[in-house]
């Protein structure tokens, strides 16, 4: 009988991927994907440390995995449970101190290991844990990716040598490392095989990528960008996260220059001042941040751009938080995702002495939603009236309605009977709300 496996992805994209690898790769030990924890028999939980208290937060999902083992037990089934991701890396031996039913802990460089990690616990019954950074040896080891969607990811790029002082990254993930280019277009060309049209390059500290061209020169993420527009098949480009300090003149002009690079940048500035992006590490000040913004949107003008912001961080003056409002209402962004300040042990950040109380934290979350909120939609009510292409990627909940992506990423919601999944096609906008646009299908006569 075939074994099941239960995934519980938490945290960012690259979480997700991994997930999806990690399936591949347990598939080649027979192992079938299963939604149901009650029916795996073996379980994982691929951890994500960002968030607040992101390790209590794993534990007391442990409680839960042990409760399902223990049914399991009594059912006269084994489980194995096994923890990776950066809280894996971050915790290690701890957690099998802290919960004695975790089997196996594997860090979010070594999960390729999984298959020989899982036979030496079958062979020893003793809990295995593998936190090394063998990075180059992760992706050689990874069965090829295969695809579930007409939009895929592709990791490009791993770890950041950055250090920003409130993030863990540089430590659960490790120094910054790009792929060679010819492995990353063998990637593509199989995805492209498979369907897809839309390739999203994933990595932290993305547009530092420089990888290893056929030709033993150094690829910028420009020149990875262009080698991908030359595959067959291929017709949209997207890549995330990036760094201000990292948005090279050959990037920004190729989003002037290349049609098939999307005009669309997730592009993180976390705190509106100075003082405080000094305090982070950020090594760019709020002015640089504009000014390079400016220069994207002139190569680029129907750029939608998104961003990341911290409120709350150590220090955070009334003063300071209004510089971040107000380069909010300067930029006018897209969309974005904002979080308040939590400390993460082991950085520095969390070291300070001067951390802000939670109730103005949240205060100040408050304020800044409620105005990033806004300019979402009327970026989204922007679009009425106008055309554009939808890259169909999904069912929606109604009979022939499809779900598909705007180029600004926006979520597109259509109802026909001619198109289908992984169609490109031209439609009029009609409505808008905070979180979609609603569109018909041109017609031609
Ligand atoms: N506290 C709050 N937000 C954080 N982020 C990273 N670390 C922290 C932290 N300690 C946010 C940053 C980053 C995004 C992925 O998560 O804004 O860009
Ligand atoms: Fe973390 Fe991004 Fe800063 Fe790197 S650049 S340390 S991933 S926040």
């Amino acid at each position: 009988m075939t074994k099941k496996i239960f995934i519980k992805s938490y945290g960012c994209q690259m979480n997700v991927y991994d997930s999806d690898r990690m399936a591949e790769l347990m598939g080649g030990e027979g192992y079938e994907q299963t939604e149901d924890m009650t029916d795996a028999d073996m379980v994982v939980l691929n951890t994500c440390h960002i968030r607040e208290k992101a390790a209590e937060k794993v534990y007391s999902e442990l409680g839960r995995v042990r409760k399902n083992k223990q049914q399991r037990t009594e059912n006269g089934k084994e489980t194995i449970i096994a923890v990776a991701g950066c809280v894996a890396q971050a915790e290690g031996e701890e957690i099998i101190r802290r919960a004695p039913i975790v089997d196996i802990v594997v860090g979010p460089q070594s999960y390729q290991n999984l298959p020989d990690v899982l036979k030496e616990f079958n062979t020893t019954g003793k809990p295995v844990i593998e936190t090394e950074f063998p990075i180059e040896e992760k992706f050689a080891k990874l069965p090829g990716i295969t695809a579930n969607s007409p939009s895929s990811f592709v990791t490009v790029q791993e770890g950041c040598d950055k250090f920003c002082t409130f993030c863990v990254v540089p430590y659960t993930r490790g120094g910054e490392y790009s792929r060679p280019v010819a492995k990353i277009l063998d990637d593509a060309k199989r995805l492209v095989d498979q369907g897809v049209r839309e390739l999203t390059l994933l990595g932290q500290n993305v547009n530092a990528y420089h990888g290893e061209s056929p030709d033993g020169k150094e690829c910028t993420l420009a020149g990875l960008l262009e080698e991908l527009s030359k595959i067959d098949g291929i017709k949209r480009l997207r890549y995330t996260t990036s760094h201000p300090r990292d948005m090279e003149d050959d990037l920004i002009r190729a989003h002037r220059d290349n049609p098939l690079v999307m005009p669309y940048l997730h592009l993180p500035f976390q705190s509106g001042s100075d003082k405080i992006l000094k305090a982070m590490n950020r090594r760019h000040t709020r002015d640089f941040y504009i000014e390079l913004v400016e220069r994207i949107r002139e190569a680029q003008p129907e750029l939608a751009l998104s961003t990341d912001i911290i409120v709350g961080f150590p220090g955070e003056t009334d003063k300071d938080f209004e510089d971040t409002m107000e380069l909010v209402e300067t930029i006018n962004y897209a969309s974005a995702y904002s979080f308040k300040y939590s400390s993460r042990p082991g950085t520095p950040a969390a070291e300070s002495e001067e951390q802000i109380d939670e109730g103005v934290k949240k205060q100040r979350l408050a304020l800044l939603q409620k105005r990033l909120t806004e300019q979402q939609k009327s970026f989204n009510e922007s679009k009425i009236g106008s055309q554009m292409t939808v890259l169909l990627e999904k069912k929606g909940r109604h009979e022939n309605q499809l779900i598909g992506r705007s180029p600004y990423l926006q979520a597109v919601h259509l109802e026909t009977n001619h198109a289908t999944i992984g169609d490109m096609v031209d439609v009029t906008i009609e409505g808008a709300t905070l979180n979609s646009l609603k569109a018909v299908i041109n017609t031609s006569c």
